[in-house]
């Protein structure tokens, strides 16, 4: 291994690690330092630039924390949770697409019945959002439980604002028997990932903005049926089409139907006027 070059580096790398017991193991690090290689002799990296990204990754370590992964921020901001979700969530016909999952989810929120209310004293637009959890087939499945979290007016999640009161706009729900859920909440507004980091740093570097299309997430489990994890997004939200995390699906763009009817809210205990969403969840079952 004297007679290194450019071209044959990558080689010598390669070979270095022909005793990884793993297979996946080897499989994944044989491409990474194909693709590591290819692309440094393809930009003929610098030695000032390979310095700057190994300090900008530092930083990126030196700021997370239990409660801030900016490693994660990276990889949505650069479409690669994003790509991830795309090919582990491929399901057929009938099944919810997956979008992102984000660093704002909370275990252990407060159960609410079906019907129940998350608004409490939070300003906005009130909404009513119910659907069925249901087979690819469109049979309902009872007993699913949603996990659901959302932004208050604000644009800020609970956990990451002292302001807003314990548990705040998030619960988990049982399905009833035939498999629905329903429950009240504000309308959810477009807000930005956080920009005071390293990632943000990137974003700002590349001309980028740090917005997220308003959405409600949703985690739903059942026993039998692959976990899925996903977003409803407000279609027309002014950053549907420019998601900084690029988490948005077609197929989860759901319009929120304005209804300025006193009579009718009053049905959902809630005040006029207010939006309804509608949507049904599939899942896929597991093999
Ligand atoms: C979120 O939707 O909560 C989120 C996703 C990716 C990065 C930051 C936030
Ligand atoms: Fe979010």
């Amino acid at each position: 291994m004297r007679d290194l070059t450019e071209e044959k580096i990558a080689e010598a790398v390669l070979k270095s690690i022909a005793n990884t017991k793993n297979p996946r193991l080897k499989e994944l690090f044989t491409c990474l330092i194909k693709h590591l290689h290819e692309f440094v002799r393809e930009v003929e990296l610098t030695q000032g630039e390979w310095a700057a990204a190994i300090d900008f990754l530092y930083r990126a370590g030196k700021i997370s924390s239990p409660k801030r992964q900016e490693f994660i921020l990276l990889s949505d901001t650069l479409g690669v949770s994003s790509l991830v979700d795309l090919i582990n969530g491929r399901g057929p016909a009938g099944t919810t697409e997956t979008s992102v999952f984000g660093p704002f989810y909370v275990e252990g929120s407060k159960i609410l019945e079906v019907g129940g209310d998350l608004i409490g004293d939070n300003e906005g637009e009130p909404v009513v959002v119910l659907g069925r959890v249901t087979t690819p087939e469109g049979e309902p499945i009872p007993g699913a439980l949603l996990d659901i979290w959302q932004t208050a007016a604000n644009g800020l999640y609970g956990c990451a604002d002292p302001e807003q009161p314990e548990g705040n706009l998030r619960c988990r729900m049982l399905t009833d028997a035939e498999g629905r859920y329903k429950f009240t909440t504000i309308k959810p507004v477009s807000y930005k990932v956080p920009e005071d980091g390293p990632g943000g740093e990137m974003l700002l570097a590349m001309g980028r903005h740090a917005w997220r299309p308003a959405h409600i997430h949703f985690m739903i489990t059942a026993e039998g049926y692959r976990p899925l994890t996903t977003e409803l997004y407000v279609d027309d939200d002014p950053y549907i089409e420019k998601d900084a995390v690029f988490g948005v699906r077609n197929s989860l763009a759901v319009s929120f139907k304005r209804n300025d009817s006193p009579e009718e809210a009053s049905k959902h205990n809630v005040k006029a006027p207010f939006s309804v969403v509608e949507y049904d969840f599939g899942l896929m079952p597991v093999d």
